[in-house]
């Protein structure tokens, strides 16, 4: 029925008079009012202007719990004191100079020192520039030109990666063989043909298609957690496959850690026990300023120094500021391993939670995610790749996602999500009893 969404729909139009406006007078400069497609919703945004701890207020003086965290990012929720005295400290001494500042040595070594794939490490000022760079850095180092990703991977905005993610599946061929799809008009001619589209968590078929095209593999890339699209953890089996096949054909493997560095102090790569060749950051490692970061063995590394050449070139005028490099140590000096196994105890807790919602409101869903990270998915079949996670009820995801923004709670509009450490039990309740409520009012479309 049409009318619950409209009460749903008319609830949220009560409640954001002012964000709606700033939203209209945006969209005067802005395409869509915005600068980030990943946050647009209809009927529009929240603006948002303040946010501490676990909550943030929109435009209208409306307070929401974040279960987001700024897509992932804010691992010890906002303003945390350390982090913020870090940069307050910063602030007076430049923000940014033409050579090298101090801090990203810091910043470099914990990052080398945990991360099991890290000889040597590079920053950038976003994780697109990191799987960028570590693509470029595959094709140096190989020879070759062409990489395989996974369906549904994100992996960032460059035209390389800009294929085969959120793909309608009746334009994306067999689930066991897909086809490349652009997932953005104006990419450069030819970049569906640089790549080969693999299925997640499927090692037969993705291993044929790997096998096919192993000649002339640059790379594989792959998030050890399918993040954006929908918090999918990889089978151990399945990057244990990546890794033999990389392994074994000279290929370069790499790990797109950038959300699932949330999963364990060493990232996903520790948990799973599987080092790639080259690993992609940024996020949580930026302390909620701009940031990315890549890094791997030292003979592909070393391919960056100006001192031997250098072979690949590297650049940015914001590369290691000292306010980013700043806030990312005093983020990693909080995140103990006791923080990430609290944090990940938490997580499930909820994860659970939701589950008996579902069952208690006799609706299909499945939760997925590992450490920090959760997805809600509206579907009776289990989720462990992308096609499972386009098979959900995405009307009902739209308004489940409208309702909990009406009750106070603010997701990613596909309902995924992520803890901080300024969450306790106390909001994951309050979590649940609006989810409840939320899918109680709009199960019956
Ligand atoms: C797995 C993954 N890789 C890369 C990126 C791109 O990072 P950025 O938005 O900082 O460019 C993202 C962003 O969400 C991501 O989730």
């Amino acid at each position: 029925m049409a009318s619950q969404e409209n009460r749903e729909l008319t609830r949220y139009l009560e409640l954001t008079p002012k964000s709606r406006a700033k939203w209209e007078e945006a969209r005067n400069y802005l395409p869509g009012g915005d600068s980030r497609n990943s946050i647009f919703w209809r009927p529009y945004p929240v603006f948002l202007t303040d946010a501490a701890g676990c909550r943030v207020v929109d435009a209208d003086g409306v307070e929401r719990l974040d279960f987001i965290n700024t897509m992932t990012t804010m691992m010890l929720g906002h303003g945390p004191a350390p982090v913020m005295e870090a940069i307050r400290g910063q602030l007076e001494r430049g923000v940014g100079y033409n050579a090298p500042n101090e801090h990203q040595i810091d910043l470099a070594r914990t990052l080398c020192q945990r991360i099991p794939s890290f000889d040597l490490v590079r920053f950038t000022n976003s994780g697109t520039e990191a799987t960028l760079n570590t693509l470029r850095a595959a094709r140096a180092f190989t020879g070759r030109n062409r990489f395989a990703k996974v369906e549904g991977g994100y992996h960032g905005t460059h035209d390389g990666v800009t294929v085969s993610v959120r793909v309608d599946p009746a334009r994306a061929g067999n689930p066991a063989n897909p086809t490349p799809v652009p997932a953005s008009a104006g990419l450069v001619p030819g970049v569906t043909e640089q790549v080969a589209i693999i299925p997640f968590n499927d090692s037969e078929p993705a291993l044929r298609i790997l096998e096919d095209n192993a000649a002339d593999l640059a790379a594989v890339i792959v998030e050890p957690v399918l993040g954006s699209v929908g918090m999918v953890p990889a089978r151990a089996e399945y990057l244990t496959m990546l890794r033999d096949f990389t392994r074994a054909n000279g290929t370069t493997l790499i790990f797109d850690e950038v959300i699932s560095y949330r999963v364990a102090p060493g990232g996903a790569q520790q948990y799973y026990g599987i080092t790639p060749d080259l690993t992609a950051l940024g996020k949580i490692i930026g302390g909620g300023l701009p940031v990315g970061a890549f890094g791997g063995s030292r003979e592909i590394m070393e391919l960056y120094d100006p001192t031997n050449g250098p072979t690949v070139s590297h650049a940015g005028t914001f590369n290691a500021n000292p306010l980013t490099m700043l806030a990312g140590s005093a983020t990693l000096e909080q995140l103990t391993p006791e923080v990430y196994r609290d944090l990940a105890e938490l997580t499930e807790e909820l994860r659970q939670g939701i589950r008996g919602v579902g069952a208690d409101l006799e609706t299909p869903l499945q939760v997925t995610g590992l450490g920090s990270l959760f997805g809600i998915h509206f579907t009776d079949r289990p989720v462990v790749n992308y096609r499972d996670i386009a098979a959900g009820n995405a009307g009902l995801r739209d308004r489940v996602f409208l309702g909990l923004l009406n009750e106070g709670i603010l997701m990613a509009s596909n309902l995924v999500g992520a803890l901080s450490t300024a969450i306790t039990r106390q909001e994951i309740d309050s979590f649940l009893e609006a989810f409840h409520r939320a899918l109680a009012r709009n199960i019956a479309g």
